[in-house]
């Protein structure tokens, strides 16, 4: 998907509050092996290295948009590599991943995989957006099913690949998982108007939309959504409810699968 790190930045400080609780969910312990999971421009996977003493962390990421400005970043004990999180392999103390895997389909079936790669006492981290019923996110859909751009899009739509809280803590059990820890939480971000919602969407949820229009499509779509969202929200400043759903699990040291 082609990501542009400037867009996405623009509400770098917004993104960074879960990150924070993420943080706070990972036992430290010196000379961790880390793997972050869609680590896009490398910021936050820096600042998870720094916090970790004597860790070795890889940032992994499809983007090669992304990857360029992470390579900037790199340092000894922190480098980048171009790659599927759905493919990787290893055994790694921490399994870390914000904001990404909601870009990845079944997971059903990605969960298991992914703890998986949890060395015996470390951990599986991992924060997604779980916002896409808000009507932010509706209203993409409902758009996308509308003339010109539902022709435009052959009939495509995405479907958000999130689950529930519960189905979450069950994989995660399932898979072996103790000292489980899955919540959903609010993160109430105050914004100038419906405008900087459509600026924050197009930065993430629109992204795959964007990539199978043309650039005037493109502009014709923003310009619905954003009258769709003043609708919504005729005056600013607006409230933007983000729900996000977080969770981690240690693989304990003999590990017995149930069920
Ligand atoms: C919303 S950004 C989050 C970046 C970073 N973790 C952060 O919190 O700032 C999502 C990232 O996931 C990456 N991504 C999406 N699907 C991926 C996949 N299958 N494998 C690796 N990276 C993927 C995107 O390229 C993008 O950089």
């Amino acid at each position: 998907m082609p990501w542009d790190p400037d867009r996405y930045h623009q509400f770098k400080k917004e993104r960074s509050a879960p990150f924070e609780d993420l943080f706070r969910l990972v036992k430290v312990r010196p000379g961790m092996r880390v793997i972050d999971l869609g680590c896009g421009t490398g910021e936050l996977t820096r600042e998870l290295a720094d916090r970790l003493p004597d860790s070795r962390v890889t940032g992994i990421d499809s983007s090669p948009e992304m990857l360029e400005r992470a390579e900037l970043l790199r340092r000894p004990g922190l480098d980048f590599v171009q790659g599927d999180l759905a493919q990787v392999s290893g055994e790694w103390d921490l399994v870390f991943s914000n904001a990404a895997i909601q870009w990845v389909s079944d997971h059903e079936r990605l969960i298991p995989r992914l703890f998986n790669l949890v060395a015996p006492g470390g951990q599986l981290v991992v924060q997604l957006p779980s916002n896409h019923n808000h009507p932010s996110h509706q209203l993409i859909r409902q758009i996308a099913s509308e003339e010109p751009f539902c022709t435009a899009l052959g009939g495509w739509q995405r479907h958000s690949p999130v689950l529930s809280i519960e189905q979450y803590a069950d994989l995660l059990y399932r898979s072996g998982g103790e000292d489980l820890q899955v919540f959903e939480k609010i993160y109430p971000h105050i914004l100038a108007g419906a405008d900087a919602i459509a600026d924050w969407t197009s930065g993430t949820a629109l992204v795959p939309y964007f990539e199978r229009l043309s650039p005037e499509m493109r502009e014709q779509f923003m310009e619905s959504y954003r009258q769709a969202l003043r609708q919504l929200w005729p005056a600013g400043p607006v409230l933007y409810a983000f729900r996000r759903t977080l969770f981690a699990a240690v693989r304990p040291q003999r590990l017995t699968a149930v069920g």
